[in-house]
């Protein structure tokens, strides 16, 4: 690597090859959340363009010097790619050298996305879960769907997930791939209250939407169960948003700003942030009975966190290919 000369170009599967876990990432979150609770990260708020409905491409800045960590990803979301045999989700990241801010790595940030979303909502749970949690919904058996089973399953005792999918197809080879590389239970379902009335941990996935489908109604989630809202509150009545005893998230200006712009337009009040729980400056979980709900929104420090832990390992095993600057 010659600084200000080339930079280290790594593909999805190069990124895949480098072979961080999802316990590295959990706890690379982790150590985030406390600088962004010390105040000691940068993070605009997101911009973006919408070039079709509920379709998005966000540029997402951040800097941690804590890990020398800085740089920016380029990341879409267009509902309408699954009819076309295409990822939701899909992005670049550039990396910065945090001394001198030439780009070092130019990186896809699709698998970037899915595990630190998936580091996150464990991350949550940590604090708000029940650490017995056994059972777990799923709702929206795609890459979130996938990613978020698999952290999950590094900080709880997993032994069954149902899986919920408006496409059946897609939820059974959800729940006969979990079944294999977990070794748990596996269970389709075709009704989506199937996958909430019985679980201790529920994660939503489908579709983010500006106004919620509220397919969830009030009485679905049981006491002493945790729900991550990885599609915002698209899945979720009001009503039954409401009976969570703590809602929290992983930022709230970016909340309020996303609220400014159509969304959340009715949810609980927040009780604390990630940075919050994380620190102890605010309780999670207190009482079993507890129902509590994470709504991360998905940051740029997430990726921040996770970039340079791969730039680092993929030089550490000769994996990549160098492009001239
Ligand atoms: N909060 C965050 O940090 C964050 C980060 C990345 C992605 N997301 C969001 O997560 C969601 C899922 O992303 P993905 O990459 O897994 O997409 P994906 O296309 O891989 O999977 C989505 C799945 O949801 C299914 N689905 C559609 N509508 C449904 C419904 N009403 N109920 C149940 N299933 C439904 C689809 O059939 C598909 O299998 C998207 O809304 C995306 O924007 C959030």
């Amino acid at each position: 690597m010659h600084l200000g000369q080339d930079l280290l170009y790594l593909s999805q599967s190069d990124v895949a090859a480098v072979g961080l876990t999802m316990a590295e990432i959990i706890a690379a979150l982790e150590a985030m959340f406390r600088e962004k609770a010390e105040a000691r990260v940068e993070m605009p708020p997101k911009i973006g363009i919408h070039p079709a409905p509920d379709a998005f491409i966000h540029a997402m800045p951040a800097s941690i010097p804590a890990q020398k960590a800085a740089g920016i990803k380029w990341v879409s979301g267009f509902p309408e790619n699954s009819k076309r045999g295409l990822p939701y989700v899909t992005g670049v990241l550039i990396l910065n050298d945090f001394e001198t801010g030439i780009p070092i790595a130019l990186m896809d940030a699709t698998w970037i996305t899915a595990q630190r979303t998936g580091a996150a909502t464990a991350l949550s749970a940590k604090y708000l879960a029940r650490p017995d949690s056994a059972t777990i919904g799923i709702l929206g058996c795609g890459l979130q769907g996938r990613s978020n089973l698999k952290a999950l399953h590094v900080l709880f005792p997993l032994k069954k997930v149902f899986a919920y999918d408006t496409h059946p197809d897609r939820a059974a080879s959800y729940a006969q791939e979990s079944a294999v590389q977990f070794g748990i239970e596996a269970i389709p379902v075709t009704d989506p209250k199937q996958a909430i009335v019985n679980s201790d941990i529920v994660v939503t996935a489908g579709p983010i939407l500006r106004k919620p489908h509220a397919t969830i109604q009030r009485g679905w989630l049981p006491e002493g169960t945790f729900a991550s809202l990885v599609d915002f509150d698209s899945y979720w009545h009001p009503a039954a948003l409401h009976e969570a005893d703590k809602f929290c998230t992983d930022d709230v200006p970016q909340l309020h700003h996303y609220r400014d712009l159509g969304y959340f337009q009715n949810i609980p009040p927040i009780h604390a942030d990630l940075g919050e729980l994380v620190t102890g400056r605010k309780p999670g979980r207190e009482k079993p009975a507890e129902r509590t709900i994470a709504c991360n929104l998905g940051l740029a420090l997430d990726d921040m966190a996770t970039a340079p832990l791969i730039y680092e390992r993929a030089l550490e095993n000769g994996i990549g290919t160098w492009l001239p600057l």
